[in-house]
């Protein structure tokens, strides 16, 4: 179905150090990203995962390059990207880091301290405005409301073609969980992918992908 694909995915969280053992992260597992990257070997692609640091071992035939900061994914990505057919962001990216990382780990002092944090790059959405070589464009959107409506807004804020809409306000749904529920929304329309394990929803939303890209 995606046979001969090149199929570039980013997974898991991003580290923003803060000093030599601290830093920002968030819950995210990598068990999402994961899974898109080995169903989309079983439909027959070429796969290669740029992976935030996880505990998961990499997928049968997929060629996983590891990452911490953001920064670094945004390299990775852009190294690969302009050989892609398809990029699926799925990676929690920390949308923001801190300005400076100190060098050695920093002494308590006072009761409270103040880190100073700037925005990352965007990978999505600096990948959704390429002029050339654009691959089909899929972002995620994890949101505990107003699920749809934010969604939306982020196919149109980061000019991808498809996003895939997680609800995580359910316990047991998302974040570290292997279960997931999913929306696929495109500029014309919404599919709701229903409840299912993470590996039958990348299956499915794979599924849905492959005929976009055979269309294009
Ligand atoms: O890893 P698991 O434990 O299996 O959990 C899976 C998941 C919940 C993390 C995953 O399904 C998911 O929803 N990932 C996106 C999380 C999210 O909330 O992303 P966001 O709304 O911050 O960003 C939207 C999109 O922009 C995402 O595709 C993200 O990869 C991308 N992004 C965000 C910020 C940034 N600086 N660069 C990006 O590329």
């Amino acid at each position: 179905m995606l046979g001969g694909k090149k199929c570039l995915i980013t997974a898991g969280p991003t580290w923003e150090a803060i000093d030599p053992v601290r830093g920002l992260t968030n819950h995210s597992s990598g068990k999402m990203g994961y899974a898109v990257a080995a169903a989309a070997v079983e439909l027959g692609a070429k796969v290669t995962l740029i992976s935030g640091p996880t505990c998961l071992p990499c997928p049968d035939g997929v060629e996983r390059i590891n990452v911490e900061s953001a920064q670094q994914m945004y390299d990775a990505v852009h190294k690969q990207v302009s050989l892609a057919d398809l990029f699926i962001a799925v990676a929690a990216v920390a949308d923001y880091r801190p300005v400076d990382i100190a060098h050695n780990k920093i002494k308590k002092q006072d009761d409270s301290m103040t880190l100073t944090l700037e925005k990352t790059p965007d990978i999505l959405a600096s990948v959704g405005k390429l002029k050339i070589n654009r691959p089909f464009t899929v972002g995620f959107a994890a949101e505990t409301q107003n699920v749809l409506a934010y969604a939306r807004s982020k196919l149109e804020a980061k000019q991808v073609d498809m996003i895939a809409a997680n609800d995580v306000s359910q316990s047991g749904l998302g974040f570290g969980s292997d279960h997931n529920q999913l929306y696929l929304l495109t500029h014309d329309d919404t599919l709701d992918l229903g409840i299912g394990t993470k590996h039958s929803l990348a299956h499915a939303m794979l599924t849905e992908i492959a005929k976009h890209v055979h269309n294009a």
